[in-house]
């Protein structure tokens, strides 16, 4: 069978389609046969380097997938560890531990549901570890990108209130998500632009960019709540001076974690999936999410 394997680690030339054998699944594995696979920033990061990941070359990189289980047919989604995973989904087929597999919701067809489990997962899980009430205002920077416009929904659909900085091209699709202030990015303080905006401080911020935590803490109320899922840099003390909590969110896979994700969906969650791409093509849909600007899920079918 083929899949994409990193034999040298690399940039996206790393990333080469050859025939592997057949994964024979273990006792606690299904045998999946893969038909789409998003693809997520994190893909590129081990690609360049698998250390983090905690895997040396060769691996294959591609950490959710939609497919259907080999032995009955049954449409299925799954996620994976980003660490320790050196089979990753982006092959014909793939062995996947039970524990990150579940029935995928029968409404998606399998490019839609590739797009969520990674960006999907992670904002559910950001905004619960935040013990927000309806009602609470949250600022979300990056908001446009693949985890950002599903947290988004998720916000909203808990009857949070939105604020986001992010690109002027993205501004009409991000109110159409359900943003009620919007922010240009490009600011010298963004935080400071929302609450200006919104008359009063922000109950909450989140960070999907990386490093636009600590700038944001003076504008989020005593006792308020901040999140990141990308790092934790800059002069954070005053999170201490106003009792704000800090959240570091790593996603967690797990069954239960795509049946919440289900949920979602019956709730009317949905990815924008800007392009996808042949297994072929997976360079090139790495060169396009470094590149920036994708504005949801990149997502390659097989
Ligand atoms: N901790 C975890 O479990 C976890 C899980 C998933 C993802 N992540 C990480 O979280 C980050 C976001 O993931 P993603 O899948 O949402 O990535 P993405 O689809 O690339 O989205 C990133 C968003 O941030 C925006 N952005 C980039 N540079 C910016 C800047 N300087 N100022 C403001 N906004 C900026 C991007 O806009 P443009 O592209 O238009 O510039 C895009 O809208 C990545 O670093 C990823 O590795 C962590």
């Amino acid at each position: 069978m083929r899949a994409v394997v990193v034999e040298r680690p690399g940039g996206p030339d790393a990333l080469v389609l050859v025939d592997v054998p057949e994964p024979v699944p273990a006792s606690d594995e299904l045998l999946v046969e893969v038909e789409a696979v998003g693809v997520n920033p994190v893909d590129l990061g081990n690609v360049t380097d698998p250390s983090w990941a905690g895997v040396r070359a060769p691996y294959v990189v591609g950490y959710e997938l939609a497919g259907r289980a080999a032995d009955s047919g049954e449409p299925v989604w799954a996620l994976v560890p980003v660490q320790g995973t050196t089979n990753g989904a982006l092959a014909e087929r793939v062995a996947i531990r039970r524990e990150y597999v579940a029935p995928r919701p029968p409404e998606l067809d399998p490019i839609v549901a590739a797009a969520l489990p990674m960006a999907g997962c992670t904002a559910l899980q950001v905004l619960q570890r935040m013990p927000l009430v309806a009602g609470s205002w949250v600022l979300i920077h990056g908001a446009a990108g693949g985890v950002g416009h599903l947290l988004v929904q998720m916000a909203r659909g808990v009857g949070l209130h939105v604020a986001a900085a992010g690109r002027v091209e993205d501004r009409a699709r991000l109110t159409e998500l359900g943003v009620e202030v919007w922010v240009d990015r490009s600011v010298p303080d963004p935080a400071a632009a929302a609450v200006s905006a919104l008359g009063h401080e922000l109950d909450a911020v989140v960070d999907l960019v990386g490093g636009r935590l600590a700038p944001s803490l003076p504008h989020v109320r005593v006792g308020g709540h901040a999140a990141t899922i990308v790092d934790l840099t800059g002069d954070l003390d005053l999170a201490i001076d106003r009792n704000i909590d800090l959240h570091g969110v790593l996603v967690r896979p797990g069954r239960d974690q795509l049946y919440e994700l289900a949920a979602e969906v019956a709730a009317g969650v949905r990815p924008h999936v800007a392009e996808t791409y042949s297994l072929e093509r997976t360079a090139d849909a790495h060169r396009r999410l470094a590149a920036g600007r994708v504005g949801g899920k990149l997502v390659i079918t097989l």
